[in-house]
């Protein structure tokens, strides 16, 4: 099974550069970016007793999360599939040298470079993958060499559901994000040899993004 090619965007070289300006700038969005941040430190903070300092942000976009990762002394190997994102990431003025970026799919194993990594970091793609079928592919990359893995998913019980399924058939339009049931991504992580050490929701009830973090089972 192949993932549609609408999800896979910023394909042309430079592209990208709007998006990273104008993705974060209205009041909402500002107020889930800031939400994000404070969520995946939290979850990053959790004990990881294998951890080795090494961390594989995938997807890595335009870089929201490498000032949070720094912070906390990680080192970073940075990926996606779109070469115009890692190339606003690596061209960050504060890109360090010990760190690296490049092109991964997340549907194949990691680079050499990143396959040390002893946590991954997921974040807003999983509502991209609409079949169990590549959602486990991506959870077995992420998982491989016991990996614990901070990320999200859109889980399919609250308002946001709703209001989006409302909208695009007022619009006649196809939802394009896949909001997941609990107990389907609850055995798709089974699946892939995980287990749900801790689960937050964006904001409950309200926004569909849920934060988990994963390890082996
Ligand atoms: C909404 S952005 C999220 C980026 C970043 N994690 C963030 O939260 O700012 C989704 C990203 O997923 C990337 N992407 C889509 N499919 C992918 C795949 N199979 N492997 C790696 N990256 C992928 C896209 O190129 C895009 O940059």
């Amino acid at each position: 099974m192949q993932q549609a090619r609408s999800t896979k965007p910023f394909r042309q070289a430079d592209s990208g550069r709007d998006y990273a300006v104008r993705r974060y700038r209205g009041f909402f969005q500002r107020l889930v970016a800031r939400r994000e941040q404070r969520l995946a430190a939290r979850l990053l903070e959790h004990p990881h007793p294998t951890c080795n300092g090494h961390i594989a942000d995938i997807p890595c976009g335009y870089g929201r999360f490498y000032p949070l990762l720094k912070g906390m002394n990680l080192r970073v190997s940075a990926m996606d599939q779109s070469q115009a994102m890692v190339d606003i990431y690596s061209g960050n003025a504060d890109f360090c040298d010990g760190d690296h970026a490049e092109q991964a799919d997340v549907l194949k194993p990691l680079p050499a470079t990143a396959d040390g990594a002893s946590r991954a970091l997921c974040v807003r793609l999983f509502q991209h993958l609409h079949h169990p079928e590549l959602r486990i592919k991506a959870l077995r990359t992420l998982a491989a060499n016991q990996r614990q893995i901070v990320m999200t998913y859109y889980d399919d019980g609250s308002l946001h559901y709703w209001s989006k399924r409302l909208l695009m058939r007022l619009k006649g339009k196809k939802v394009r994000v896949k909001m997941i049931p609990r107990r389907d991504f609850e055995s798709e992580v089974a699946e892939a040899g995980l287990r749900i050490v801790k689960r937050i929701k964006l904001f409950p009830g309200i926004h569909a993004q849920t934060w988990v973090l994963l390890a082996p089972a």
